[in-house]
């Protein structure tokens, strides 16, 4: 496991996001409601930009002919065809078998870290 960081916390305000290149992977990192996530750059349909989509919310369920729009800036929509992800977990919203892939976050002294790999081996990282 390596652990890399990417951000300023006083640099990635609540509903902003940014996209950082790390071993390779493009990955956008979220403040949703003042938590982090990062959700790997690449739809899972036919492998757009994921992270070039709008964050939005969805309809909730609700009864026929009824719309409760909820979840505002929790849902990653994807630029291509529009497939919608949860931002929290990286699923699908309309199969659980669907997901991008998404990393953990770890926040140390006001900086934001991404966590790559198994956490068998732990290794720090310096390079940004
Ligand atoms: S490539 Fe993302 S929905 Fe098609």
């Amino acid at each position: 496991m390596a652990v890399y960081p990417v951000a300023d916390e006083k640099d990635l305000p609540v509903g902003s996001f940014r996209i950082v290149q790390i071993e390779g992977r493009s990955i956008g990192i979220y403040n949703v409601k003042g938590d982090y996530y990062a959700i790997h750059n690449h739809c899972p349909h036919q492998g757009a930009e994921l992270c070039k989509g709008p964050v939005c919310g969805t309809t909730l369920n609700s009864f026929v002919y009824e719309y409760t729009y909820g979840r505002d800036q929790e849902i990653l929509r994807c630029p291509w065809h529009g497939w919608e992800f949860d931002l929290k977990t990286g699923k699908s919203l309309f199969s659980d078998k669907v997901r991008a892939r998404t990393y953990l976050i770890e926040v140390n002294q006001g900086i934001i870290h991404i966590v790559i790999g198994k956490k068998e081996e732990i290794t720090y990282e310096t390079n940004r």
